[in-house]
């Protein structure tokens, strides 16, 4: 059995989504969801699916190693970001080596870096008139969306989309490959 953690700043619809799909895989298990917004909406998802939940301080995530040692305590293998807007600090990224994947709403490296997240991706790709947008699945280094791609999906832009379109169109597909490349590279280590 090997044992997830996702970690969500905002709504949760793709931790959600690789709940549901992963509930049927017998090998893996989404043991907590954490967040750095109490408030969060991806909490409430977890708590309705009987998850752990955990709030993450800046002072447990980056001044010390006692979010680190949570994970370590209840045996995370795998880490997802799904939407989560913190830097991972170094001391995850040396425990976790290529064990954090993290999911970005454009066709890195292309729109990445810091700033480029929500909206501010999808506007970017419409003010550039780009033809083609998507999302890449990468593995997470200590640089925002500079780790080693491991998908990448894309979508047709048309002339009159506008950027919420563009938005939509994006998600959808992160919807459609996020949880079976999370469980695709979990499966694989189980092996
Ligand atoms: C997604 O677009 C993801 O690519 C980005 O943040 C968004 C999260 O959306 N990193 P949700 O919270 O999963 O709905």
């Amino acid at each position: 059995m090997k044992r997830i953690a996702i970690f969500a700043s905002g709504t949760g619809s793709n931790a959600r989504k690789i709940v549901e799909h992963l509930e049927d895989n017998k090998q893996i298990e989404v043991a907590l969801i954490a967040s750095n917004r109490k408030s969060a909406k991806v909490l409430d998802m977890a708590m309705k699916f009987g998850i752990d939940t955990k709030v993450i301080t800046r002072q447990d995530f980056y001044e010390s190693d006692r979010f680190l040692n949570t994970l370590k305590n209840i045996e995370i293998d795998w880490v997802v970001l799904a939407g989560f807007l913190w830097l991972v600090p170094s001391n995850l990224i040396s425990s976790y080596s290529n064990r954090i994947v993290n999911i970005h709403p454009a066709l890195l490296p292309a729109y990445g870096g810091k700033g480029m997240y929500g909206m501010n991706v999808h506007r970017a790709v419409k003010e550039n008139k780009e033809k083609t947008s998507g999302m890449t699945i990468h593995l997470v280094n200590e640089h925002y969306d500079e780790g080693a791609i491991i998908f990448q999906g894309s979508t047709d832009i048309e002339v009159n989309d506008t950027a919420e379109d563009i938005a939509a169109k994006v998600l959808k597909l992160e919807h459609e490959y996020y949880p079976r490349v999370v469980e695709g590279l979990v499966m694989a280590q189980t092996k």
